[in-house]
């Protein structure tokens, strides 16, 4: 039997397969996804759950830990991945209740892709905002394929470069957000000197970002060497939990976000932090935090991809902070 065969389980009565990944056992209902190992069990709404796997899987587990919510997430090492149940929950580390198992990363890939495939049924997108998606609740119905296997979009110099990600149009497909009609669409004047074609580009950022039809999806835009320019447009609220291995820089474009900031071990409140318009902040390297968008907004997040960083912090060789005041 093939690793997908034996993780899958007979379809239950709602039309639903249950799965297992080592001693994790996951199964739905019409409301709920029920996660059990070995001496508990948790329970989470299936639309925060789907939301949460979906871009667990679409950005490859992310940079340190992607809690679901208080109680279950995964963590990345870069080639293998912990998944956890009460890891970073102080009740359940008190009383040692917590559990964590260690996979290789495409192992835990499939099974979290083969459970959003069967348990996204037609018409739900879970990378839609809530006002422009249907419902994950009920019995199985269809799927939706094409919504859960967007890949993550990463410009390997800049958006609309020769040979890159192109940028997005009418007539691609792409129209502007309901939120955005007032964004301005023209695009600036180039005129590169003959032979730096190729070299030299410009393009309207703003109009780029008002045509993006996921919510809490960075992509990524720009590169250069480790400087990763990841902006997204958000609506209702961050489907997970992010704790940081490194510290994330976060640029308000428009409206606003309203950041929890928990102590990254423990959950305990460190800040709420009020982004309007124009603000930047640092996200610090020891913290997890979880962010609400009252309306669709344009957040940029600059990310440093350098592979050495979590373990500088780990071993505090860097402040958890980038700047002293
Ligand atoms: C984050 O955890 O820093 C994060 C994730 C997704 C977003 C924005 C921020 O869309
Ligand atoms: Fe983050």
């Amino acid at each position: 039997m093939s690793d997908t065969q034996q993780m899958q389980q007979p379809v239950n009565d709602l039309g639903y397969r249950s799965f297992t990944l080592g001693k994790f056992g996951f199964r739905r209902d019409e409301y709920f996804s029920h996660i059990t190992w070995p001496g508990g069990s948790h329970t989470i709404a299936v639309d925060r759950y789907l939301r949460a796997l979906v871009r667990d899987i679409a950005w490859s587990f992310f940079y340190g830990i992607v809690n679901f919510d208080e109680v279950f997430g995964t963590i990345n090492h870069y080639g293998n991945v912990d998944v956890f149940a009460g890891l970073f929950s102080d009740g359940y580390r008190k009383s040692e209740r917590y559990y964590v198992e260690n996979f290789e990363t495409p192992k835990v890939r499939a099974v979290f892709e083969a459970i959003c495939d069967d348990w996204t049924s037609e018409g739900f997108d879970p990378f839609a905002a809530p006002e422009e998606t249907g419902s994950a609740f009920g019995p199985k119905h269809g799927s939706n394929k094409a919504a859960i296997s967007r890949k993550r979009l990463t410009a390997s110099r800049m958006v609309g470069m020769k040979g890159d990600i192109p940028l997005r149009t009418d007539q691609a497909g792409n129209p502007v957000n309901r939120h955005f009609l007032d964004v301005p669409q023209d695009q600036p004047e180039v005129y590169p000197e003959p032979g730096f074609e190729d070299e030299v580009h410009a393009f309207n950022f703003f109009g780029y970002l008002s045509r993006s039809e996921v919510t809490w999806n960075p992509s990524i835009v720009s590169v250069v060497k480790n400087s990763l320019l990841c902006p997204t447009t958000e609506e209702f609220m961050l489907p997970v939990i992010h704790g940081n291995d490194r510290v994330e820089w976060f640029i308000q474009l428009s409206d606003e976000i309203h950041w929890d900031v928990q102590d990254r071990e423990s959950g305990r409140p460190r800040a709420r932090v009020i982004m309007k318009a124009g603000d930047v902040s640092a996200m610090p390297a020891n913290i997890r935090h979880q962010g609400y968008s009252p309306k669709r907004s344009l957040l940029l997040v600059w990310e440093n991809n350098d592979a050495g960083l979590p373990e500088l912090y780990a071993k505090g060789k860097l402040k958890p902070y980038p700047v002293e005041f």
